[in-house]
Order: structure tokens, then C-alpha cells, then sequence
């Protein structure tokens, strides 16, 4: 899974930043991580059953998940550690993940299929893309963002996914009093968050302007999280309501 917590250069070349002008917001780079064999034997076996294909179109989210239930999207999950748990100590809650890492997609699926869960669903694609063409007008009622790559090279902040576009993207497709939980380990990006989402009258802080909350307690410690622990980081939860 790319790896932007680190101080090392991400060797984003000119080519691809010329590129950044052009298009929405790119927040991630692919990259040609270890696949281990069941991973893709899962990528084969379980995308067609429990996978939602990227089109450019809206879709209908209850012909997908077989009923119509409060629906959570987590972008960006990973290895899948969140969506799994919240798939399975919320069994009313649909849960649909969106991640370009074919590893973490894998991951994810091996555990779908493990724990049975008919409530997840996973789209393999750009969530910038699927928020702006696959997602309807307020069909969804939380949107989660856990450790996004925090880009900490100032040149690279224009591919932090939380900037206005973002937020447009997010109001538009999260109901009235739906929920944005973002978390990071990266102080300054945490300061950015409030400072990007707080100008943004659709969203009101839970917790109270400029504070963080509590990590609830079905959101397990994610494996970007840890790695955070480890290096001295500390982390913030911030929950915001579309009012
Ligand atoms: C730093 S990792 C955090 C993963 C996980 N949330 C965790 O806490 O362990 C960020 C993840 O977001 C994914 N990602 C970044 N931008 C994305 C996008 N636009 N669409 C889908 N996934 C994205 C990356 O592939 C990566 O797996």
C-alpha cells in the first residue's frame, strides 16, 4: 500500500504533477506492492460476488447490497480492518469501501468471505471518482477517512484529499445530518482538516469548533495508526455533522 507517512521523497515526477492541473484531485500513487497468492486468487474469485465494478454512471446502492439500509463509505480503507469490523458489529449498516491497492483490496475480501458478511461491499476505483459519478444526491449517511496519505511535502499538498473539491463531493452525496469522521496521525494535517472543513458551512464539528473526539469505540486501530503510535504520533479523531 503506498506509504506517504514517511519523510522520504515519493519521487511524484514532473510529468505526474503536470498532470495534477488537469484532473481532480490524484491522492494516491499505485504502486506495485507484494500481492501474496491468495490475495489475487481473492481479486478473481470474490470482486464478482462481492465487488461493485467502477462505471461512470449513478448506481443504485440497494440493488447492490440486496436491501435498503443506512450506508457507510470508507475511503482509502487499506487493508480493510475498519470496513471488516464495522461490516460485522453493524450488521444494519451497509458498508461500502473504496481503495485503488490491490493488496489491501485482496486483504479485504479474504475477510468478507471469512466472516461471511453480506452487509460490505468494495469498489476498486478512485474515490474522488466514485464519489463524483457513482454516488446519488444524499445516499449516503457517514463517509470515513482514516489516515489519508498526508503528503507532508508542501509542493505535495495539492493532492491532500481534503480540499474544497473534496468537501463539494462529500456534501453532495452524504444526507442531512450524515456523518464525515476524518482521523490522521500527521499534526499539521489535522490542523489543515479543521482548517479546510470548518470553512466549509455544510459541516459543524461534533466535538465543538476545532476540537477533536474520541476514537469511537467500534473504529479499531488501524494499521496506519499503529505505525503512527510507534513513531511518537499523536492521533485525532474529527467527527462532523452535514448540517
Ligand atoms: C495511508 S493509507 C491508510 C490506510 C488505512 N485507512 C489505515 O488507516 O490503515 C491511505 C490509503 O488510501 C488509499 N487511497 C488514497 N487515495 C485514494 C483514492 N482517491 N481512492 C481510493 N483509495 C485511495 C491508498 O491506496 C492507501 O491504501
Amino acid at each position: 500500500m503506498p506509504d506517504n507517512h514517511s519523510s522520504e521523497d515519493h519521487s511524484v515526477n514532473d510529468s505526474d504533477s503536470q498532470h495534477l492541473t488537469r484532473r481532480s484531485i490524484r491522492s494516491f500513487v499505485i504502486r506495485n506492492g507484494r500481492t501474496t497468492p491468495a490475495q489475487t486468487d481473492a481479486l478473481e474469485r470474490l470482486m464478482p460476488e462481492y465487488g461493485i465494478d467502477f462505471t461512470p454512471t449513478t448506481i443504485d446502492l440497494a440493488s447492490h447490497f440486496g436491501r435498503q439500509a443506512p450506508t457507510c463509505l470508507e475511503i482509502g480503507f487499506g487493508n480493510g480492518d475498519v470496513l471488516i469490523n464495522m461490516a460485522r458489529m453493524q450488521p444494519e449498516t451497509n458498508v461500502l469501501g473504496a481503495e485503488v491497492h490491490n493488496a489491501g483490496v485482496g486483504h479485504a475480501l479474504l475477510a468478507i468471505e471469512e466472516h461471511q458478511l453480506s452487509n460490505a461491499r468494495i469498489i476498486q476505483h478512485d474515490a474522488m471518482e466514485v464519489l463524483d459519478t457513482m454516488l446519488g444526491e444524499e445516499c449516503l449517511d457517514k463517509v470515513m477517512l482514516l489516515f489519508p496519505d498526508p503528503w507532508h511535502k508542501k509542493r505535495h499538498h495539492k493532492r491532500r484529499i481534503v480540499q474544497p473539491e473534496f468537501l463539494n463531493s462529500v456534501a453532495r452525496v452524504l444526507r442531512k445530518d450524515g456523518i464525515l469522521h476524518c482521523a490522521t496521525d500527521w499534526a499539521e494535517y489535522g490542523e489543515w482538516m479543521i482548517e479546510h472543513i470548518e470553512a466549509d458551512k455544510r459541516f459543524s464539528n461534533t466535538a465543538g469548533a476545532g476540537q477533536s473526539s474520541e476514537r469511537p469505540e467500534w473504529r479499531p486501530v488501524t494499521r496506519f495508526e499503529k505505525r503512527g503510535h510507534r513513531l511518537g504520533h499523536s492521533v485525532v479523531d474529527l467527527i462532523y455533522k452535514k448540517v
